[in-house]
Order: structure tokens, then sequence, then C-alpha cells
């Protein structure tokens, strides 16, 4: 039972074409377009499909209005989704879908699924920096307006009840084999799953009676990469909601904007990568957000 990565996310859009619009400027493909929903995916082919909101197909979210409607969790074999549901059968319901994916919900509300991953390797540039004796970009110019293509995602972030917050963060590690990467008591839980290397590829951030998505982020080639985005989303009229920047806990270059389709979504490069061999740090007070940042950027 190992999950190897986020495999698709669906939105529910109360304006759908705002919502396609979105994710059209942001970079992802488009697989498929129509008025009422579409299709994108990322490099590595993960899907991310925007829906109206009252399609009666779509599971209910715990919040109101656009909003996150399911993640899937890719897995690594057929075995190891049959043993998550056979683990998550144990106290809830585990619904199998004509796709043969699992659907079911977690501690909090949300709808979770788990598919086999289908995983398309990167093969695309790799960030070219000239550096004294080293130029890989001998005889050539950086290239003008430059627009995001995100290569995959790599976590989703929720806002979490503070009354069991731990609880809903166990599941994940006991049920689900996630394991703890940094918590914060006073922020919340970064969690990687168990076949990934990102710091993080789910974040539960409490907040009192909350229980909302907070962002997806997807990773992009380099901060060139960030910034060329950011830039076009900006003039497109999205709204930034951070300052481009580095944080602190994950050390992720990143830069976030506002999603018509709920929370928002990030732009990041060049994240913390672990393995069982790093120690889960506790955080009586959370570090901070940010190494630097680009302030009235
Ligand atoms: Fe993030």
């Amino acid at each position: 039972m190992t999950i190897l990565r986020i495999e698709s996310l669906t939105y529910g859009v109360e304006e759908p074409e705002v919502g396609i619009r979105y994710f059209e400027d942001w970079g992802l493909e488009t697989v498929e377009r129509g008025s009422s929903g579409a299709v994108f995916r990322t490099q590595e082919n993960q899907v991310v499909q925007v829906r109206a909101a009252d399609d009666p197909a779509l599971p209910p979210a715990p919040d109101q209005g656009s909003t996150l409607r399911e993640a899937v969790w890719g897995v690594d074999d057929a075995a190891g989704l049959a043993r998550i549901g056979a683990e998550l059968a144990k106290d809830r319901d585990v619904r199998t879908g004509g796709d043969g994916a699992l659907h079911a919900r977690d501690e909090t509300g949300f709808a979770i699924g788990f598919r086999i991953a289908e995983r398309k390797p990167y093969a695309g540039p790799t960030p070219e920096l000239n550096l004294v004796d080293a130029m890989p970009r001998l005889n050539r110019r950086v290239a003008a307006d430059q627009r995001a293509a995100p290569i995959r995602i790599g976590h989703v972030v929720y806002s979490v009840p503070k009354e069991g917050w731990i609880e809903a963060s166990d599941f994940y590690v006991r049920r689900l084999g996630f394991r703890l990467t940094d918590r914060s008591m006073d922020l919340g839980d970064f969690l990687r799953c168990e076949g990934g290397r990102d710091h993080h590829n789910l974040g539960l951030f409490h907040a009192p009676n909350a229980a909302r998505i907070g962002h997806v982020a997807f990773e992009v080639k380099d901060f060139d990469e960030i910034m060329f985005g950011g830039t076009f989303m900006r003039n497109q009229g999205w709204k930034p909601v951070t300052h481009p920047g580095r944080r602190i806990v994950g050390s992720n270059l990143y830069w976030n904007f506002r999603n018509p389709c709920g929370g928002a979504t990030e732009y990041f490069a060049d994240m913390d990568r672990m393995d069982d061999n790093w120690q889960t740090r506790v955080w009586e007070k959370h570090p901070g957000g940010d190494l630097w940042a680009l302030e009235g950027a």
C-alpha cells in the first residue's frame, strides 16, 4: 500500500467559465473543454477537473461555494489499492467508482479517493544557471515572455478544525502510511505520502471551526518560471495572495494566487526532499513563513 502522489483533483465551481479560464492561464494542458466543465493535466499526467458546483455527481464538501470537491491519491498497484480499501472499510463507507477508483472521506469530511497512479515521468528541461566556468546557456539568451507549464501537483493544504486536528492528521499517518515531516503546534502538520519525497504532499493547518481547501501547489522548473507565470497571471487580472518568496519550512520558492475554483494555487520550485532518514521536527511555535520575500512584487 504505497501512495505515490496526488493523482487528480476535482473542483465544483459556481462560475465554471471563470474557473476554466483560470487554469488555462495557470498553464495546464487542456484535455477537454466545454461551457460547464473542463479537464486539465500536468506534464506528469495528473488531472484537474473543473465542474459545475451543482453537478449532482460531485461529492459534497464541508465548505460552501466554489471549492475542491475531491482529492484522489495515486497508488502503486492493484494490491495496494485493495489494501487501502480494506483498511478504510473497517470504519467508513468505501465506494468503488466506475473507473475502479475508491472513494471515501477523511476524518474532517473531505472527499478522498484512490486509484492506480498513471505517472508520465517528466523529461523536460532542467534549470540552466551560468556560474563562472559552468555555462550551460553558452550563446543563448534567456527567452522573453515565458509562461508557466506546471510539471506536477506537489501538495494540497486544507484548513481543519483546531479541535481534533491531531486525529485528522493521525488518520493519514496510521491508516494511509503518510509520514509526518514537520509539526507546528500553533499552525498544523506537514505530511508526505509514503512514496513521495517532497517535504509535504499534504498540509493540515488548524483554525477554529474551519474545514476548507487552503491551496494546491504546482511544481515548475525554477524561480524564473514562478516569476514568468505569476507575472502573466497578474497581468490577466488574477490576484496574488502572497508575495513571491522562499519558505522557511519546506524551503520552497513560491507564489500563490486566489483561485476562483476555491482556495489558492501556488507555483513552487526547489522544495526540500525527505526520505525515512528524516526525523520529524515538532515546533511549539512555527518558525515563520519566509526566509525572504519580494515585498511589493
Ligand atoms: Fe504550499
